[in-house]
C-alpha cells in the first residue's frame, strides 16, 4: 500500500512537471483566474453599458458612473493652486495684485535652462528667444502687435498680469494654459523677468538693498 501510495505521487508530480512547461506563454490550467487575467479597467476600451454610465443623472443607480475624467478639485502631484481670477476685464485688473508664488524661490540651474527651452518653444516664435519680439512670425508681419517683453511697459507690468495673459491669451496671442501648466507659466514669467533689464523707476526696495549690499561688502 505504501508503495502504491509512492508510485502515485511520483507519477503525479511528473504530469505536473510535463504538462507545465509546453508552452511558455501560455498560463498552462488557470487556477487563480483574477491572478492570471486582469480585471482591471481598461482605459480606452469600449465600456460594457450594462455596467457602466457616462450620465451623471444616472449615479448612484445599478450602473457605475464613470468619465474618464479626475474627480473635480484634484490636483496633481508637484501642481500649484488652480488660478481663479476670470477671464475678463475685471480679472485682468485685479490680476496685478497676484503675487508670483515662485517668487521666494531660487530656481535651480536646470529649471533655468527648461523655462529657457519652454520659453524657445512656445514663445519665441513670436517674442523672439530675447523676448524682443523679433520672432519669425513677428517679424513677417504674420501676427500684428507683438509684445516687446523687455520694453518700459512690460518691465514695470506685474508678475500675476503676465501670468494672466499667458493663461487666458491676450488679443492676437493665444491661450498656454493646455501647453504649460501653471508651475511652467510662472517659471516663464521668472524667465522673462531676466531677459528684461532692471527695472528703473519704481524699484526703490531693491535698489536700496542693493546699496546695502555693496556697502555691507565694502565694510566686509
Ligand atoms: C502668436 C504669437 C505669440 C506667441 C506664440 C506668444 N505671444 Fe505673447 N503676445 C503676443 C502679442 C501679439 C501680444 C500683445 C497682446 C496685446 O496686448 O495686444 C503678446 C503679449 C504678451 C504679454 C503681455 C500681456 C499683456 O497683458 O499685455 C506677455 C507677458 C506675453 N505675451 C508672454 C508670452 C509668453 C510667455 C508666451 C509663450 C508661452 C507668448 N507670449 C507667446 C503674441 C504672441
Amino acid at each position: 500500500m505504501k508503495r502504491l501510495t509512492y508510485i502515485t505521487a511520483v507519477l503525479a508530480t511528473g504530469v505536473i512537471i510535463m504538462s507545465s512547461c509546453h508552452n511558455k506563454r501560455s498560463p498552462g490550467s488557470v487556477y487563480m483566474p483574477d491572478m492570471a487575467y486582469s480585471r482591471a479597467y481598461e482605459s480606452y476600451a469600449k465600456r460594457d453599458s450594462t455596467k457602466f454610465t457616462t450620465d451623471p443623472a444616472k449615479r448612484g443607480s445599478s450602473l457605475i458612473y464613470f468619465d474618464n475624467m479626475p474627480a473635480e478639485g484634484t490636483i496633481k502631484r508637484g501642481e500649484l493652486f488652480p488660478y481663479t481670477l476670470p477671464n475678463d476685464s475685471i480679472g485682468y485688473a485685479k490680476s496685478a495684485m497676484v503675487k508670483n508664488p515662485l517668487d521666494s524661490v531660487t530656481m535651480s540651474k536646470e529649471e533655468m535652462t527648461e523655462t529657457a527651452r519652454l520659453f524657445n518653444i512656445n514663445c519665441a516664435i513670436c517674442h523672439g528667444e530675447k523676448g524682443t519680439a523679433n520672432g519669425p512670425l513677428a517679424t513677417s508681419g504674420k501676427v500684428g502687435g507683438v509684445a516687446n517683453l523687455t520694453g518700459d511697459v512690460y518691465v514695470k507690468m506685474a508678475d500675476g498680469t503676465m501670468f494672466h495673459s499667458i493663461t487666458y491669451g491676450r488679443n492676437n496671442m493665444g491661450s498656454y494654459a493646455s501647453q504649460l501648466d501653471r508651475k511652467q507659466r510662472w517659471m516663464i514669467v521668472k524667465y522673462i523677468r531676466t531677459l528684461q533689464p532692471k527695472a528703473t523707476a519704481p524699484a526703490a526696495e531693491p535698489v536700496t538693498a542693493a546699496k546695502a549690499d555693496s556697502t555691507a561688502a565694502k565694510k566686509g
